[in-house]
Formats: structure tokens, sequence, C-alpha cells
């Protein structure tokens, strides 16, 4: 328990107020990927990048930070945490199985791809919850090396042969109360 509640801590997701958003951080003990938060850029998830995020001009003030990545949904299907009218949908490229997001005001996906098979457990413990993709989630390095960041994210897709240099892991949420970003990019 007392790992638990640190782990929370050091995540800085941890909000005493529920809400439909959550923010996710990788756990894989013993690597660097450990307590890492996902970000979106470039309509791609990734550890070791920065939330690359947007605001229009004439919402201003009103947009979120956009500095951190937040995520909605988890019951079958996936979604951004935006503002952004029409949202931003999670899927998987059928031919990598990297997972990415469609842009903002547009529902266009490569063809085959998946949007279904996520499943958000918040139940089975008190500070944080867990996603889980069917047959699993990666963070496989850009650099060639597991130890190397960044890694971006995949799903397990079975007819695909991963590497070396990607880890599986397991995928912490944690509720905030509101989206972190207008749109992301
Ligand atoms: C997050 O919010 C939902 C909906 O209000 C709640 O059911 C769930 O227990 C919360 N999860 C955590 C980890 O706080
Ligand atoms: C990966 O990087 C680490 C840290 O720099 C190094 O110790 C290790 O030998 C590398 N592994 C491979 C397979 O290149």
């Amino acid at each position: 328990m007392k790992a638990t509640l640190a782990l929370a801590a050091i995540a800085g997701l941890v909000s005493s107020v529920s809400g439909q958003y959550y923010g996710i951080i990788a756990a894989r003990s013993a690597s660097p990927i450990h307590l890492a938060p996902i970000a979106a850029n470039g309509q791609r998830l990734w550890i070791g990048k920065k939330t690359a995020s947007y605001c229009p001009a004439n919402v201003g003030d009103n947009c979120p930070r956009g500095k951190r990545t937040t995520f909605a949904g988890g019951d079958g299907t996936l979604g951004m945490g935006t503002v952004v009218p029409g949202g931003q949908q999670v899927y998987i490229d059928p031919a990598s199985g990297a997972i990415g997001y469609t842009q903002a005001h547009s529902a266009s996906m490569p063809e085959g791809a998946i949007t279904t098979g996520w499943t958000l457990d918040e139940d089975s413990n008190p500070s944080f919850g867990t996603l889980d993709w069917k047959r699993g989630l990666l963070a496989c390095s850009t650099k060639g090396n597991s130890s190397k960041g960044p890694w971006q994210i995949y799903a397990n897709l079975k007819r695909i042969d991963f590497g070396p240099e990607c880890l599986g892991f397991s995928a912490l949420t944690a509720n905030v109360t509101k989206a972190s970003a207008w749109q992301y990019t």
C-alpha cells in the first residue's frame, strides 16, 4: 500500500475528485519507463516526448494548458481528453500496431484501424485504475535499445513481431477533473 501511494504521489496525477478524464503512467519495474507519463505528440503516443497540443486563438485563455495528456472512455473504445467538438478517437494502426489518434475535426483513420479492445478497471485499487488493451501494450525504443528513449506506444498485435527494443508495461490511470488540452496535435 505504501508503494502504491508513493507511486501515485510521484505521478502527481491523482485527484481526490472523480472525473471522466485520466492521465496514464507506465508501470514496468526496474526499467527506464517505470512511472513515466504517456504523452500525445504527432498523432502518436510516447514515453519520453512532450505533449503536443493546440489552442485556437478565438478560444484563447479558455483552453486547458495543454501540457499533459489525458484520455477518456476505456470501456471498449478509447478517446483523448480533449475539449474540441467531436473529440479525438484513439485507434491502432493495423499495419504496425502503433497507437494513434485522429486529428481534430476529422474521423480519418488508416484502413482497418482497430478502435476496440480497451478495458478500464477503476475498482480494484483505491489509488489508481488500470487501462488494458486485450493483448497488452508495448513501449518500443526509437533508438533500437529498450533502455534508450523516446519510446513509442504500440498494441501487441498478434501478427507483428516486436523485438527486444520493446518493453511490455501496465498502464496505470488516475482521474482528473478536466480535459487537459483543447486538442492534441
Ligand atoms: C474515477 O472516477 C470514476 C467515476 O466517477 C470512479 O468510479 C472511479 O472510482 C474513480 N477512480 C479512481 C481511481 O479514483
Ligand atoms: C543499450 O544501452 C545501454 C545503456 O547505454 C547499454 O548498456 C546496453 O549495452 C545497450 N544494449 C544494446 C543491446 O545495445
